[in-house]
């Protein structure tokens, strides 16, 4: 059998109008710009209103990684949405494929936090690799502010909503490098959504269980520490299984939670500042979507060319992470 190589060959994405910065922040919590803006780097965030839906989001930055990749929505094989926010707990990608008109295509959801968009990546390589399916079009999409506690003055300053998309497509020559994956559950409490129970007797002796979400809770403390410590170790990693030194990056490109967290990985891996890419202070920690994101916003601003090799690492609840290095493009 001949290897079949992947290529990313478009992006798109898509933030809600809605815009929150950090002074109208500072009127519903204890909370200023200056320390939000000097602790994380966020200065703003998008923020989802009723009308708008997981579906409708995700589903415009597909239309826009398409058209990049000059496919149509029938060309699909397979679709998957990394998300922690779905429109519905039965998956929101089939959604997304109907609205779409995607019809050739399969739709599942895949939930692993804000490292959801680098998993998703490598899932999808593998369809690709074992001859499975051609095209494949990768969501990362959240609408974590359904679940912010917004009194709560050390999460609701972190988050904000968005959609990214990419194109994954079978070529000759492989753009996938290298990759690396982590996860440990051990540290599970860090960062949580998680659901409650509440008992419902429906008859006697059978007690369900009919709770419901609670909003995000999460040690911010640890969550860094782990964030410093995990990244670089899982980019050299993932740099050694594509067999390139570091020098041969020309963009880092990481899930955007906080900016202290960027340069602090971006110093001890020795990349320069101006290989960093960041978008974060417009739009804070869009979860699934950031990479997708800052992404889409640097191919679109020309910073990234076609040939230019990143260094993309997600990291987050579960705990999960993970790094992926790439070629962007076809060429
Ligand atoms: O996508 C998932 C990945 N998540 C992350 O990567 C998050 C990683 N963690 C972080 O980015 C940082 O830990 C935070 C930005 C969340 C917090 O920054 P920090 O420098 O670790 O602050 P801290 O939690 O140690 O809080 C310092 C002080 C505390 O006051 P005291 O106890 O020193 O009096 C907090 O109560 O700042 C206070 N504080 C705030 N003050 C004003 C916490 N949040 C705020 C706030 N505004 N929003």
């Amino acid at each position: 059998m001949t290897n079949i190589g992947i290529a990313i060959t478009g992006s798109g994405s898509t933030t809600p109008e809605l815009c929150l910065d950090n002074q109208g922040l500072s009127q519903i919590a204890e909370t200023s710009d200056d320390w939000i803006s000097s602790r994380t780097g966020i200065r703003k965030r998008r923020l989802a209103q009723p009308k708008e839906s997981l579906c409708t989001i995700a589903t415009q930055a597909s239309l826009a990684a398409l058209a990049q990749a000059q496919i149509t929505p029938i060309d699909i094989d397979l679709i998957i949405l990394a998300t922690s926010t779905p429109d519905d707990l039965f998956g929101t990608a089939s959604q997304v494929q109907g609205e779409l008109e995607a019809y050739r295509a399969v739709a599942f959801d895949m939930t692993a936090a804000c490292s959801g968009f680098i998993f998703g990546l490598v899932t999808a390589a593998q369809f690709i690799r074992t001859g499975v399916y051609q095209n494949i079009l990768l969501i990362g999409a959240d609408i974590l502010s359904r679940w912010v506690d917004w009194a709560d003055r050390r999460t609701c300053v972190l988050f904000g909503d968005g959609a990214g998309a990419v194109v994954l497509q079978a070529a000759e020559r492989d753009r996938l490098l290298g990759f690396e994956l982590g996860s440990d559950g051990s540290q599970n409490s860090c960062l949580n959504l998680s659901y409650q129970p509440q008992p419902k007797q429906i008859i006697a002796e059978v007690t369900v269980s009919q709770g419901t979400y609670q909003p995000i809770t999460m040690n911010g403390k640890e969550v860094y520490r782990f964030a410093i410590q995990k990244v670089p170790e899982v980019i050299e990693k993932a740099l050694f299984r594509s067999d390139i030194t570091v020098d041969k990056i020309d963009w880092l490109l990481l899930h955007q939670a906080n900016q202290r967290i960027m340069d602090t990985v971006a110093n001890r891996l020795k990349i320069p500042p101006e290989k960093v890419i960041s978008n974060l202070r417009n739009y804070g920690n869009t979860s699934a979507a950031s990479i997708p994101l800052a992404l889409d916003e640097a191919v679109r601003e020309g910073k990234i060319k076609q040939g230019d090799i990143i260094a993309a690492s997600g990291f987050g609840a579960g705990l999960t992470w993970g790094a992926a290095i790439f070629e962007w493009g076809f060429s």
